[in-house]
């Protein structure tokens, strides 16, 4: 079954460990937290500090998505934060390779993401480093956007590229009741959702409806 990995971006920041509670309770398989640093893209998140702090309210998964510029040189801060899971952007490193040793030398799960314009084949150097590959379907920098269909093809391509390897895929931005099947159908395994996950605050029957989709 695919494995969804809520957004805390949507979260109301003022309720953050209640909000964290709550999608434990309902049912998330890990917590997805995007890392934005106004310069890679065009919005500010939240930082290692964040992460600290709400570190010991849960026992999911830190999957931290880092959308920042030279991630090279901060990803002791994020490993020592509490992140299992750390992927950096292709688009933002000079030397990919040995910011994936490093990030499991930390003792951390690596992945990378690509932005929707970068083709898959960037990757293929780097398959046998990696446990997971992140594929935007949206501009990286805000939650809402909508879903990029003409990113569907690349999601089935990275996974024959994968072939046997144990690197899961994951999918994130615009991920709805709507888009998920075509997302799942492509080869997904975990799907990454902010909107999706906290409309109307009904997080166990959104999680458990995005669950359900089977891919078409
Ligand atoms: C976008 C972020 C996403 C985003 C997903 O830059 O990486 O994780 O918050 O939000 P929705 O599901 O609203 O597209
Ligand atoms: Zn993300």
């Amino acid at each position: 079954m695919v494995k969804i990995a809520p957004s805390l971006l949507s979260a109301n920041f003022a309720y953050l460990a209640s909000e964290i509670k709550l999608l434990e309770e309902a049912g998330a398989d890990m917590l997805h937290l995007d890392i934005m640093d106004g310069c890679f893209v065009p919005n500010i998140s939240f930082g290692v500090g964040t992460i600290k702090s709400i570190r010991p309210l849960t026992e999911l998964l830190f999957d931290t998505h880092l959308m920042i510029s030279s991630p090279e040189d901060k990803l002791e801060w994020f490993a020592k934060a509490g992140s299992d899971i750390i992927t950096i952007h292709y688009e933002a490193c000079t030397d990919l390779l040995s910011a994936l040793k490093r990030i499991h030398n930390l003792g951390c799960r690596a992945g990378v993401s690509i932005n929707p314009e970068t083709s898959a084949e960037v990757l293929s150097p780097f398959l046998d480093y990696l446990d997971m590959i992140l594929v935007m379907t949206v501009k990286p920098g805000f939650g809402g956007q909508k879903f990029m269909e003409d990113q569907l093809p690349k999601i089935s391509h990275i996974k024959n590229m994968i072939g046997d390897r144990n690197i899961e895929i994951e999918v994130d931005g615009g991920i709805n009741f709507d888009t998920a099947s075509g997302v799942i159908s492509a080869g997904a395994d975990i799907l990454v959702a902010g909107t999706a996950v906290f409309q109307n605050k009904e997080y166990k029957k959104n999680i458990t409806n995005l669950k359900k989709h089977k891919g078409e």
